[in-house]
């Protein structure tokens, strides 16, 4: 099955004579000067995502606040503020990461199912535009720093609608045995008890159903659903946030519905609840497919009844077929032409059996030692969950514009590995 990479890519990484390029520069000269594993972003392609996802929302008063546990490197969280958007974080290393790079705090919104108080009062003496509330004691401990720092501030109930969502089930997160958001008898009475609070203004609801939504039903639901809540509890919502989880495709089969059709179907539904405010946190959308792994094989091992390309990427690099058995494509940096392939598992070189990046992968059947492979989509939710397993430093990121390129992140090296320790 040969994937058409455009539909992944958007023509930002792609083959020129053979060659793999992410934007003007052969990914193979990358891999040579900076080493492997390595990140790879495409600074145009992060612009043009972000471009996309404004303008499927125009035409309603919107806030896009991207989610930076998607991926939270400081270059590109500053790329993000100059495009204008807002940031969506859930814990004091997130606010601090968006602070430090300025983002506005009118613009950042502070979500979580267990903040800390300290975290809680970072945000009330730094002034954020909202919290998204999970919990009636969380409206008790903001009150307490709203009046510390005398505020008043902007919640949202975030509402668990037991809505069923088609993705893994480790990231649906608006079913009822989930631990996510208040049912809607304990949000209605939150409204009534707080509706006069002097500190805390509950102004509408928060609603992330899941990540990775490749269809706009579960959003249309949840949207019609909270519509007839407040017509029953007599509120008018100022502010609808509807979280993140918009798809996108990891495989040219993937079907995923386009932004510009998610846009249309949830302006309408707003306009139809006649909120003030969108505030949308998209983190997958914007960043998933602005950026690629780069791994060198280490072995070839081939058996009689099964193949193994050993490479120098692995689980703690990038968990997540590990983890949720997600599919990624893994393709050669040079082009194979017209011969013979074979099926491979992508392994890496960490002591567990899971550790894979690719199962059953067609390879070049020449596949070699000292070969560089390309594994897409690893923009969101890759570096941002990497870990120091087997005590292996991190990777670099690199981040492409045109024919230059930036380390955005420099390779972790050994004494990171045990600085802090005693
Ligand atoms: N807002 C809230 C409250 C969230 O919990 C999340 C993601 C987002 C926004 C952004 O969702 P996105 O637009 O990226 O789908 N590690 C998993 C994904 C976990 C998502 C957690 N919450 C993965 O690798 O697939």
């Amino acid at each position: 099955m040969e994937e058409n990479i455009e539909v992944i890519f958007n023509g930002f990484f792609r083959y020129k004579n053979g060659n793999f390029y992410a934007e003007e520069k052969r990914v193979e000269d990358i891999a040579k000067k900076y080493g492997t594993p390595c990140y790879l972003y495409s600074y145009h392609s992060l612009l043009s995502r972000i471009k996309k996802f404004k303008e499927a929302f125009k035409g309603v008063n919107t806030l896009i606040c991207y989610s930076v546990k998607a991926n939270s490197n400081i270059s590109i969280l500053k790329i993000i503020k100059e495009q204008e958007l807002g940031v969506d974080v859930v814990s004091g290393g997130e606010l601090q990461r968006a602070l430090l790079v300025n983002f506005p705090p009118d613009k950042i919104v502070f979500a979580g199912v267990g903040k800390k108080d300290e975290e809680i009062e970072l945000g009330v003496k730094k002034n954020i535009y909202c919290f998204n509330i999970e919990n009636e004691d969380e409206i008790e401990i903001i009150e307490r720093y709203a009046r510390k720092y005398r505020r008043k501030v902007i919640c949202n109930l975030r509402l668990n609608l037991d809505i069923d969502v088609d993705t893994h089930h480790y990231v649906k997160t608006s079913k009822k045995e989930t631990k996510f958001g208040l049912d809607i008898h304990s949000a209605s009475s939150i409204l009534k008890k707080h509706r006069n609070n002097k500190y805390v203004e509950i102004k509408g609801f928060h609603l992330h159903l899941g990540s990775q939504l490749k269809d706009i039903h579960p959003y249309t639901k949840a949207l019609d659903t909270v519509k007839i809540f407040c017509k029953e509890n007599n509120f008018s919502p100022e502010i609808i946030d509807l979280g993140g989880g918009f798809g996108i495709p990891y495989s040219s089969y993937d079907r995923v519905k386009d932004i510009e059709d998610f846009g249309v179907a949830i302006k309408e539904k707003i306009k139809e609840i006649g909120a003030k405010l969108l505030i949308l946190e998209p983190g997958r959308y914007i960043v998933g497919n602005t950026a690629i792994l780069l791994c060198r094989v280490l072995y070839v091992k081939r058996r009689q009844d099964k193949n193994f390309v050993i490479t120098d990427a692995g689980m703690n690099d990038l968990v997540r077929p590990a983890f949720y058995g997600s599919h990624h494509i893994i393709i050669p940096a040079k082009k194979s032409t017209g011969e013979k392939y074979i099926k491979a598992d992508i392994v890496g070189p960490i002591c567990e059996t899971g550790d894979y990046l690719g199962k059953d992968i067609e390879v070049p059947a020449h596949i070699k030692r000292g070969d560089i492979l390309i594994v897409g989509s690893a923009g969101a939710y890759c570096f941002s969950m990497a870990s120091n397993y087997n005590s292996r430093p991190r990777p670099c990121e690199i981040m492409v514009n045109k024919n230059r390129e930036f380390v955005i992140r420099k390779r972790e090296d050994y004494k990171a590995l045990w600085a802090g320790e005693l």
